[in-house]
């Protein structure tokens, strides 16, 4: 609630989907998809929020004035908030990732989190965390996952609140992300995820598909069975990609070293690393482990760059937790 607060400044992860969301079923980005996320902590986004007294909002990303469809995502997001009556007056947001924007990173995942968080402060009435991650998929889809934190799941529905499966500190698990490629991408998952519902012969066939995977997922990760969640985790990706790829035009989000990469996972499990690969809408590749093997799979990744695979940087990173306030005053 306001109670005179002028700033405050929120703190999200990014989330990586182990069972994908591609696909929208209604307004407020309502996903024709379950899906399943851990969230990163190495890979956060900040946002402070400040009141203005002013008649217009001010847009900060990355130390820049957003433009563009960023900015119009943005103004429209706040709109949303508006028109339900949770705030009014205007504000100056300001947004920091520390990760490349738009390089299939997730990056509006934390970014929406993040913003949700910090402009909830300013509601008139207090929100709960289901209706937090309920405003925050009106941002981003998968931003619904990163209020939670952890491992979080999102159920497909008219207006879902993503649900926490398990706490960071009780996940095994942890992801190394290898940076194919920092530019960023040709097509949003916005624009790609319509266009395959639109076009997709196989896009029915993907959310038939995506439902089974979230619930054998489910399943598997009850007795946190790496080898089964791992093994779906690539289906899942795979059939995602298949989708995208049947998408007139064709959605290409892979390079070269994507697929290089996903196939050395494959290679090291022959050696008894567990080690998994996946994709989001882009060429980088997150390969999921025990926590005790990110060290090693983070050098392994660094061996294949300085053997002059086309990697740009490799982050490593354990579980990530919920959003949460850092400062307001
Ligand atoms: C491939 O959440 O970025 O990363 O809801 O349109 O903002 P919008 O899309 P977004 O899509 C994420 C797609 C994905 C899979 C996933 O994270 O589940």
């Amino acid at each position: 609630m306001t109670d005179g607060l002028s700033q405050i400044t929120a703190q999200a992860c990014a989330n990586i989907a182990l069972c994908k969301y591609w696909g929208k079923q209604g307004p407020g980005n309502a996903p024709a998809t379950p899906s399943i996320s851990l969230a990163l902590a190495e890979l956060a986004a900040t946002t402070t929020v400040t009141r203005v007294e002013d008649s217009r909002d001010r847009l900060v990303l990355n130390g820049r004035r957003a433009t563009g469809v960023t900015r119009d995502r943005l103004l429209e997001y706040l709109a949303v908030w508006r028109q339900r009556g949770i705030i009014s007056g205007c504000f100056r947001l300001e947004a920091r990732n520390s990760f490349p924007t738009a390089a299939g990173l997730a990056s509006s995942a934390a970014g929406y989190a993040a913003l949700a968080l910090a402009l909830s402060g300013f509601a008139k009435s207090r929100l709960t965390r289901a209706e937090l991650s309920r405003l925050a998929r009106w941002g981003s889809g998968s931003s619904a996952r990163s209020i939670p934190g952890g491992l979080a799941a999102l159920a497909t529905g008219k207006d879902p609140a993503a649900r926490r499966l398990a706490e960071a500190g009780e996940v095994p698990w942890g992801m190394v992300v290898a940076l194919v490629d920092a530019q960023a991408k040709q097509v949003s998952s916005r624009e790609g995820m319509e266009l395959s519902r639109r076009t997709s012969r196989f896009f029915e066939e993907w959310t038939r598909i995506g439902q089974q995977h979230y619930r054998e997922m489910r399943r598997a990760l009850r007795s946190w069975d790496l080898a089964r969640v791992g093994e779906l985790m690539e289906e899942n990706t795979l059939a995602m990609h298949a989708c995208m790829l049947t998408t007139r035009p064709p959605l290409f989000y892979w390079r070269a070293a994507t697929v290089e990469l996903m196939q050395q996972a494959r290679s090291w499990r022959q050696t008894g690393l567990q080690v998994y690969a996946t994709t989001d809408a882009g060429a980088n590749v997150a390969l999921l482990c025990k926590r005790s093997d990110l060290a090693r799979v983070a050098q392994r990744l660094k061996r294949l760059k300085s053997a002059g695979a086309a990697i740009a940087d490799v982050i490593a990173s354990e579980p990530g937790g919920p959003a949460r306030i850092v400062v307001r005053s």
